[in-house]
């Protein structure tokens, strides 16, 4: 049991037995499979976890923003232990159980959009943009996606071609699939357009018009797909014009409109879905990570009509919706039904601002700052003129912070992002230790000569 508050550090990190284990993960384990942090779990509970050499950490990361309920919620412990002892998987395919139409029901009932809805559930995030894609293809008969530059959508082969980063995600790993396009997304901090928004009144969006008017003709596109932040590509967070007339534009040409909700959905950004803090109502919206608590399961929510485009069988899988999986998430969509965690995101967004922000006016090692909510970015950079990226900084940042016992990850297509995902659980305690953490790493890297 984790009795701390906060962090503490035991032995030097990695420690000895996690040094042993992590002998063993390069013997046997993949190369291909990145790891952040050099330690191994005991136990986690809230915002910290215990690594087998008795350290303890403050999480920033929610595996990758997969804990927004924070780890080992006590409500979904119990709803996994009273399943197992029912029934493990008969496989919706075969023989039906109920946990899987009550995430149906509590899905369609709390995702945005004013028209009837259905759901279809698989295991992950990639899996789930891959059913998006095929459903709107089924849907329109049309064959062209687009997807946003910067994106990340996951690593199976459409979800990988719908992403914008080479290394690693990409390099050698092609080819990739064909009627796939890239559209600019609003990355302010990086646009080259001499005036910034909002006096560039959207440009990218007018690349976009401009693009569907020049190379794919609006009758073959069968959808878009846009992360309403990116992620992976660096928490960029869009001015809301720009998904609002994005939105638009699908509309007006038929396309679905896809959200990919993955990263951003279940609180990150005080509101369930940041459909709603953007104010879209998407066709499709693609959530997976935080739904079980860590549980596998990802969903397809939007319109009726759209979920039913495909033949019997033309969807699914073994595994997908499982019920252990399925009782953890009617426990955290409950719980966000009443509005936990929600209020408590915004707190943190408002602690982790103004930290941030007088980050920035004292390090000029910091270019941007960008985020809400339970979800941030600081964009390092060797120095604010050129803006060039400065991935080994947030390197040793995140090394100097998990030390002291604080975890970091990082992000952007060039790695210069240090990504701030805390549970939404974490108290102000917590957050401000965590902070002061990260600005005396700044400073350490600074006086050491990065
Ligand atoms: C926006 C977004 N889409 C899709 C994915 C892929 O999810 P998974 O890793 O579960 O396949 C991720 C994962 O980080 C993501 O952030």
């Amino acid at each position: 049991m984790i009795e701390n508050v906060l962090p503490e550090i035991k032995t030097e990190v990695p420690g000895e037995k996690s040094k042993l284990l992590l002998q063993k993960r390069k013997e046997l384990v993949s190369r291909g499979i990145s790891n952040a942090i050099p330690i191994f779990v005991e136990e986690a509970k809230g915002a910290l976890i215990k690594d087998v050499d008795g350290n303890i950490f403050l999480d920033f990361a929610s595996g990758i923003g997969m804990q927004n309920a924070g780890h080992c919620d006590d409500e979904v412990v119990e709803a996994i232990k009273e399943q197992v002892g029912k029934y493990i998987h008969p496989c919706f395919h075969v023989a039906m159980y109920e946990p899987y139409i009550n995430v149906a029901q509590k899905l369609v009932s709390i995702a945005p959009g004013k028209y009837e809805k259905k759901v279809l559930l698989t295991n992950s995030g990639a899996e789930a943009v891959e059913n998006a894609i095929k459903l709107s293809r089924k849907y329109t008969k049309k064959r062209v996606i687009l997807s946003a530059e910067g994106s990340f959508h996951g690593r199976t082969y459409f979800a990988l071609t719908l992403t914008s980063k080479v290394k690693p995600y990409k390099h050698g790993f092609g080819p990739f699939i064909p009627d796939v396009y890239k559209i600019p997304y609003a990355y302010c901090y990086r646009c080259n357009h001499t005036y910034k928004y909002p006096e560039c009144d959207l440009e990218c969006i007018e690349r976009i018009k401009k693009f569907i008017a020049t190379e794919v003709s609006p009758e073959d596109i069968a959808a878009v797909i846009v992360e309403p932040i990116q992620g992976e590509g660096g928490i960029i967070v869009p001015p809301k014009r720009y998904l609002q007339e994005l939105q638009n534009l699908c509309k007006e040409n038929g396309f679905v409109f896809i959200v990919d909700e993955i990263q951003t959905g279940f609180g990150r950004t005080g509101y369930t879905f940041a459909s709603e803090y953007f104010g879209l109502e998407p066709d499709l919206i693609t959530v997976a990570k935080s739904i079980a608590n860590g549980i596998p399961l990802s969903a397809v929510v939007g319109r009726k009509e759209i979920l039913d485009a495909p033949d019997e069988g033309g969807v699914g899988g073994t595994y997908a919706g499982s019920p252990l999986a399925c009782v953890a998430a009617n426990v955290v969509i409950e719980k966000f039904a009443r509005g936990e965690f929600l209020a408590n995101a915004k707190r943190l967004g408002k602690i982790i601002e103004e930290k941030l922000e007088r980050m920035f006016e004292r390090y000029s090692v910091i270019g941007d700052v960008r985020g809400t909510a339970a979800m941030w970015g600081i964009e390092f950079v060797k120095d604010r003129n050129s803006k060039q990226p400065y991935p080994e900084f947030v390197k040793e940042v995140i090394k100097f912070s998990y030390q002291r016992g604080v975890i970091f990850i990082s992000a952007g297509i060039y790695s210069n992002v240090l990504r701030l995902l805390p549970p939404l659980v974490m108290t102000q305690e917590q957050a401000e230790y965590g902070l002061n953490v990260l600005e005396e790493a700044i400073k350490y890297c600074l006086q050491n000569g990065l």
